[in-house]
């Protein structure tokens, strides 16, 4: 199966939800495999990253899978969002070949015992902040990698170190797959799309924005030429504490090797920020590839 066959009456989508199917229809694809992992409740940036995989490659596969390994203990894996009739209804409209969302007791079959942990890069910020989330990441997206054997495989810059995860065990473990990452999608007023975006409160909603008004406001610093990566934290930290519904879990300015903190900015530098709103836990960055002119 290539390219997704036209029908008269709209687009061909197959989805899969047994691994053993899924063997044999992984045998019968020809030609490039793009995959796009995500956990559903789709949005904009999911589908940016489809409409990316749909050009570049010549056969589309969605991953879907909440997956219980990367949530804490006392998380929203239970209350996590999932519509999957919506989902695979703005798949099929993104063109999308082939969906697949296995259940947890495929994934994870009884006597299941393999961690994949991408050591240092996954200790800090996200890692800090919910250890062990990096373990359940890596291990799933491996096992992504070796069911679907990508060609290319599609990441958002949104989860900024979720990506520098993937690519350092993407190229560790030697994986052929071309691993590219895709802008940021946001909502009119800055607000980074993501699933959990669906929990605020129409307050907290009104709050939110001022989470990329903070990496903006570091990153336009930055760009007139401060340099003391203390400074760049104050600003951050003064814009979030504009609105008193938001509590700021941390505000980083990082190299992108192993994400360690700066005192002096070098480039490649990534400007991120994690906050709480009510019940809701905010993540969002800016990565300034080299130093600004
Ligand atoms: P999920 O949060 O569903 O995100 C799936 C993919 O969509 C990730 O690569 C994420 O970075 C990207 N994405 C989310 N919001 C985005 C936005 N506003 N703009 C651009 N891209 C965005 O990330 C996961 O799922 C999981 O950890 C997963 C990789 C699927 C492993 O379980």
């Amino acid at each position: 199966m290539h390219g997704g066959a036209e029908l008269l009456n709209g687009w061909m989508m197959r989805v899969v939800t047994s691994l053993t199917e899924w063997k044999q229809v992984r045998l019968g694809i020809a030609g490039t495999v793009g995959v796009v992992p995500t956990m559903g409740f789709l949005h904009e940036g999911h589908l940016s990253l489809v409409r990316r995989a749909r050009a570049e490659t010549g056969s589309v596969v969605v991953w879907i899978f909440v997956n219980p390994k990367q949530f804490l203990p006392g998380e929203d894996f239970q209350a996590y969002p999932r519509d999957m009739e919506r989902d695979l209804k703005l798949l099929e409209e993104a063109r999308a070949d082939l969906v697949l969302a296995p259940g947890v007791d495929e994934v994870y079959p009884e006597g299941f015992q393999t961690t994949v942990a991408v050591a240092e890069v996954s200790q800090s910020l996200e890692g800090a902040a919910r250890p062990g989330h990096f373990l359940g990441v890596a291990t799933v997206v491996c096992k992504i990698f070796a069911l679907t054997q990508p060609h290319r495989i599609y990441f958002g810059q949104k989860d900024a170190q979720q990506c520098l995860v993937v690519g350092r065990m993407a190229r560790d473990l030697g994986f052929l797959a071309d691993v590219v990452i895709c802008p940021t999608v946001r909502e009119a007023d800055g607000l980074a799309m993501s699933s959990r975006n669906v929990y605020l409160t129409p307050d907290e909603r009104r709050a939110a924005p001022a989470v990329y008004r903070a990496l903006r406001r570091a990153e336009q610093a930055l760009r007139a030429g401060e340099r003391r990566a203390a400074r760049l934290s104050e600003l951050m930290r003064s814009e979030l504490g504009q609105e008193r519904l938001i509590r700021v879990d941390y505000v980083s300015v990082a190299e992108t090797g192993a994400l360690r903190e700066l005192d002096e900015v070098t480039f490649p530098c990534l400007l991120s920020v994690a906050v709480r709103l009510g019940r809701t836990r905010l993540i969002d960055n800016i990565l300034l590839p080299v130093r600004p002119e």
